[in-house]
């Protein structure tokens, strides 16, 4: 068998960061559904498998520098960039292999205190999820945590087919990928326009034919065109799973819990007559027509008393991560728009916009001492939920991992110089990775050398051949462009760059 197994590998997965797999977030997650989390402040090893380009463990290796990071992908293109950035950021404490998951086991690896694996158990066969779930069983530790994304059934049921043509479409032809996923896409379109019966039947599917269609196609390569693509009903995965002794914990999406944003009162009721765990998270995922989980597992849990749940959350530190100005409490749940209680989200984050702070601490702080304690503990969870707060470390702890954050933030941003590819930077406070995109990174490295930034990154933009768009249209002059770049670049200093400072970027 050839070594790509079926998988894509004529050209690369694109530079995705994923915020679940940051260890403050996951062991939040764990913290809010009452399992002891795996202590953050000791040393501890992180596996991630199917790490594509490398940029989520890199980033994250910057961020917890007293932790070691492992990663395999079996495509070389890939580790090799993984390993390019590793050494560009002198990251010490990552260690990336080009193996499939099934040699990977052989490598001489540590017990790890999480494995995770975003975007791959969909897409492979039968016998490779099985030797991920032997990697699990002999490689995760007593107490570990697993992080698992996967596609959903019933969310999935009613789209399935429409990656069985694109497959099909492209397996007949003889053009280069980036070729025949075009064609795949126009013929998928054409089959639309003659009304074929299946789109007929399913007029939903011409909205999502039509998102498809903006998609960069990269990640379509990699999403839609792989051999295998399973879609999974959450107990399939969970007796997979059963075999590595792992034991459901919960979503590591916050808001996924918070059941008056997600079901109606009669939904809550009838989830609420269902004894079984699992069979009740099916059944949930067929109120909400789940089509991608995020599920947490351990390999052994230790539930928290209500006290210890209480105590451990209450001294958690979160940060507002983003510009206070941008925050909206109108936002759209399963259940439909939600304006967000007013009088208890406005002085949290008027709040978290001065400093970070444990619960405890925003609990005795006069501006919110009137909002009981479950009421801030749902809103932190909801704000965290959205991406709007995050879990922090405190100002010391922030201080010894800044180096390696630096160090991770200047290898990203030399890479802007020539591609516009990575759009994430390392945060020493939240441990996970922050979204600046590259031309707000060459903003900040001109800002850094006293340049003149908006002339500088012009300058840079322009030897790449690159254009600026403004409503929809491509800007074609210089002056246009100049223009503009002056508008973003005093937007982005005034608004993001004091947030990027707070969060030690
Ligand atoms: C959709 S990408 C996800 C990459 C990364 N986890 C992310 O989310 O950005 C799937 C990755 O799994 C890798 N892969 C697929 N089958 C594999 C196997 N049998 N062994 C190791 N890696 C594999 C592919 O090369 C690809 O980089």
């Amino acid at each position: 068998m050839v070594w790509n197994e079926g998988y894509i590998s004529e050209i690369n997965y694109t530079y995705g960061f994923y915020g679940e797999l940051s260890p403050l977030k996951l062991a939040l997650a764990t913290a809010v559904n009452s399992v002891h989390p795996p202590d953050l402040n000791k040393p501890f090893n992180y596996c991630e498998l199917g790490c594509g380009r490398g940029y989520t463990t890199n980033l994250l290796a910057s961020a917890y520098p007293h932790a070691q990071f492992y990663a395999n992908d079996f495509n070389p293109n890939h580790i090799l960039e993984a390993k390019t950035l590793a050494s560009s950021a002198t990251n010490q404490n990552v260690h990336f292999f080009d193996d499939s998951f099934t040699k990977f086991i052989h490598q001489d690896l540590p017990q790890f205190d999480f494995i995770v694996l975003h975007g791959i158990y969909s897409w492979i066969t039968p016998e490779n999820r099985q030797a991920i779930v032997k990697f699990i069983d002999q490689k995760l530790t007593v107490g570990g945590l697993v992080y698992l994304s996967y596609n959903a059934l019933p969310g999935w049921s009613v789209a399935i087919p429409i990656q069985g043509l694109m497959l099909r479409h492209r397996q007949q032809s003889s053009e280069p990928i980036l070729e025949s996923i075009e064609q795949a896409l126009n013929f998928t379109g054409k089959l639309i326009d003659t009304k074929a019966g299946y789109f007929v039947q399913n007029p939903n599917l011409k909205n999502r034919y039509e998102r498809l269609k903006l998609q960069n196609r990269y990640y379509l390569a990699h999403e839609y065109f792989n051999e295998q693509w399973n879609s999974f009903y959450f107990d399939q995965v969970v007796q997979e799973l059963e075999e590595a002794k792992l034991n459901f914990i919960g979503s590591a999406q916050l808001t996924d819990y918070v059941d008056v944003l997600n079901l109606s009162q009669e939904a809550q009721k009838e989830l609420n007559e269902i004894k079984d765990p699992i069979y009740k998270e099916v059944v949930r995922d067929f109120y909400l027509n789940t089509q991608f989980r995020r599920d947490i597992f351990a390999r052994g849990k230790l539930p928290m008393t209500p006290v210890q749940q209480s105590e451990l959350i209450r001294n958690i530190r979160y940060a507002l991560i983003v510009p206070r100005n941008t925050v909206k409490l109108q936002q759209s749940f399963a259940v439909g728009n939600v304006t967000l209680h007013l009088d208890i989200y406005n002085p949290i984050c008027d709040v978290l916009a001065e400093s970070s702070l444990t619960m405890e601490e925003l609990h005795n702080h006069p501006a919110i001492n009137k909002i009981t304690m479950n009421n801030l503990y749902q809103a932190l969870i909801v704000l965290t939920g959205i991406g709007y707060v995050h879990p922090a470390v405190d100002d010391q702890i922030c201080q010894q991992k800044k180096p390696f954050t630096d160090a991770f933030n200047n290898a990203v941003i030399k890479k802007a110089f020539v591609s516009d590819e990575m759009s994430y930077l390392a945060s020493p406070l939240i441990g996970t990775g922050v979204v600046v995109t590259p031309m707000e990174q060459l903003l900040l490295f001109a800002q850094g050398m006293g340049e003149d930034a908006v002339k500088f990154v012009w300058n840079v933009l322009s030897s790449q051949n690159k254009k600026l768009m403004k409503d929809n249209q491509v800007l074609q002059t210089p002056e246009e462009n100049i223009a503009h770049l002056e508008n973003i670049a005093k937007e982005f200093y005034k608004n993001s760059v004091p947030t990027l400072k707070k969060l030690g970027i």
